[in-house]
């Protein structure tokens, strides 16, 4: 939550920064700003609003300078409005701030900062607090706020008589940063980094940087010197752009035959699944007696098609456990649950925080993650990482099937260590893996036809999304997809559960999507139809080509997908559902990449 940039040079850090927020703004859009630090002193152009909303400001109040830092921000602790807009300024101290700092009210009485304040903000207390220290040695008066703060940050700063040098330091919350033709740069991901190079590394926790024309130099909090542990950008920048398409999701979408591709096939050797690379050993997945998967949101979705996988052709216990709620259910974790975290950007702090519980408890742990070097990344034992390249749009895509594949890999690597299945019936899953590519292709090829098929969804209050075992897991995901963008409210319900109370809820206003891709529940699934029909639901049916359709005539909606085994059929059932929740956004002009209250990073509980 919330993007930091801090760049010194000899090029101007307006424009810089600018662009720089613009690819940030992905993590909290209520306000940004930047300060620039000259030999005049240091000038702040901030406001409530979107970046493009700070440049318009700065054209207008034209702040100039070689080294400054920028913020982008979801607001916590105080309101939007221009005020407690990032950077704050305290004394001879400037500073731009991601994360929570819990003890803020503490350190406002103990240093007497009532009524001294101009923000509601946490972070304008750490601005006080710095400057209560700063005797000019800023290593040392960060190091002395550092012991005094409790939360999470990643602060970069900038002291009025230290011109060209920016400080960070962090706990939790990321920060890379790497060096560049003439200076140095820093932020909270390497989206911002890649136009400067591809050469970057994640700053530790507790550790002081500080940038200068001359590079950059790091410290421990003991004040000694650290090296450096360099890492390179391993996607392909031309990647993090929109490609041509009008939002991130679009192009998000439309990248996933190509991303699975790149997930999958490094990780099968000689037709079997192979983490040799990542050194997990074949024990952890042998040995264990359940799986307990930790995760938010899609991630979280993610992992309940993994249960299904695992359960049914594994036949180990599996929970999936929302990672804001782990800890507050005593959680049973032991020596023999093996944990998978699952996040797209690693920084999830309630899934950061559930893995490091497990871990204590004695959890072997795999995390799978798409950013390389985030915390849960490092905070677990073994780590897949989805190749899916950087996920711009709030509403995950890419990232989700990536997470499914490499849950594929996983239930094949375990029935391999196992010993469960035959030569032939792994052949034939990882065939059907393979497929996976091409298949999303065939959906993404209609899409066109899915944008007309949303019609009926466009003006509702309600939708609703039905089926069972897998394609109810579908449709968790589905239906958080619709509601996030769309901003219409949409429930996921298992079909069987809706005569239990919410089918009170049916009327002909209330369009309902039907997910039905298995054979074992299809008879099931068609009587739940056929109930929301007779109290005169329209429903959108998402079911195989080769499915026939009883009295065909009837179904005013049916989108077919392309058929697949159907433990793989969410694949091309996924893909169909993220159309529709485009293009009902996209129908409806809203901003389908930043919806409204949302940010794309959560680093806070
Ligand atoms: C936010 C994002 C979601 C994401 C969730 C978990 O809410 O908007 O798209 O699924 O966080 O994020 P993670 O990075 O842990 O997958």
């Amino acid at each position: 939550m919330c993007g930091i940039i801090g760049y010194t040079g000899k090029d101007d850090a307006k424009e810089i920064m600018l662009d720089a927020l613009e690819l940030l703004e992905y993590r909290g859009y209520d306000s940004a700003g930047i300060a620039l630090l000259n030999e005049n002193g240091t000038q702040i152009v901030k406001r409530a609003g979107r970046v493009k909303d700070l440049r318009n400001l700065c054209k207008e109040k034209k702040p100039v300078g070689c080294c400054g830092i920028g913020h982008t921000r979801w607001a916590t602790h105080g309101g939007v409005c221009d005020e407690n807009a990032h950077p704050h300024r305290f004394g001879r101290i400037t500073l731009i701030h991601n994360g929570i700092i819990e003890n803020y009210r503490e350190l406002t009485e103990k240093y007497a900062l009532e009524g001294k304040l101009a923000s509601e903000t946490d972070s304008e207390v750490v601005a006080a607090v710095l400057e209560h220290f700063y005797e000019g040695d800023p290593y040392s008066a960060i190091r002395k706020t550092v012991l005094k703060l409790k939360g999470t940050f990643a602060l970069a700063i900038m002291f009025d008589d230290q011109p060209g040098k920016i400080y960070a330091v962090r706990n939790v919350s990321p920060i890379v940063a790497a060096v560049t033709e003439d200076g140095a740069i820093l932020s909270s991901d390497v989206a911002a980094i890649v136009p400067f190079t591809t050469d970057y590394f994640v700053v530790p926790e507790f550790h002081v940087i500080c940038l200068s024309t001359d590079g950059i130099e790091m410290f421990d909090l003991s004040g000694d010197k650290a090296e450096i542990d360099w890492l390179k950008v391993d996607w392909d920048v031309s990647r993090s752009g929109k490609g041509g398409y009008p939002f991130y999701m679009e192009k998000e979408i439309m990248e996933q035959p190509q991303v699975i591709k790149e997930t999958i096939l490094p990780r099968i050797r000689d037709g079997k699944p192979d983490f040799g690379k990542e050194g997990i050993p074949d024990e952890i997945l042998r040995d264990c007696k359940r799986i307990c998967v930790i995760a938010c949101g899609t991630a979280m979705h993610a992992g309940l098609v993994g249960k299904s996988l695992i359960q049914a052709m594994i036949g180990i216990h599996v929970d999936v456990v929302m990672a804001s709620e782990f800890m507050y259910n005593d959680p049973v974790v032991d020596k023999d649950t093996l944990v998978i975290a699952i996040s797209q950007s690693g920084e999830t702090i309630d899934t950061l925080e559930a893995l490091k519980f497990a871990r204590k408890c004695g959890s072997p742990s795999i995390s799978i993650v798409n950013v390389k070097g985030a915390s849960i990344a490092r905070a677990s034992e073994y780590v897949i990482y989805t190749n899916a390249g950087p996920e711009i749009a709030v509403a995950s895509t890419k990232a989700y099937t990536t997470q499914l594949a490499v849950l594929y890999l996983i239930t094949a690597r375990m029935a391999v260590a196992r010993k469960l299945w035959s030569d032939e019936q792994l052949t034939a899953f990882i065939d059907e893996l393979c497929r996976v590519p091409e298949v999303m292709e065939a959906v993404l090829a209609k899409k066109e036809e899915i944008h007309r098929l949303t019609g009926t969804i466009l003006n509702a209050k309600d939708v609703f999304m039905i089926g069972r075992g897998l394609d109810y897991s579908i449709l968790l995901e589905g239906s958080l997809k619709l509601k996030e963008i769309s901003y219409i409210h949409s429930e996921a319900y298992a079909s069987g559960e809706l005569k239990h109370g919410t089918i009170a809820l049916i009327t002909e206003d209330t369009p309902v999507i039907a997910v039905v891709t298995q054979e074992k529940l299809k008879s099931k699934e068609f009587s739940n139809i056929r109930e929301v029909q007779s109290r005169g639901a329209r429903v959108l049916l998402l079911l195989k080509e080769n499915e026939e359709l009883e009295e065909s005539g009837q179904w005013s909606s049916v989108f077919r997908l392309p058929v697949m085994e159907d433990p793989f059929m969410v694949m091309p059932a996924s893909v169909a559902l993220q159309l529709i929740a485009y293009y009902v956004s996209l129908d409806k002009g809203l901003d389908v990449d930043k919806p409204r209250n949302l940010a794309k990073v959560v680093t806070v509980e």
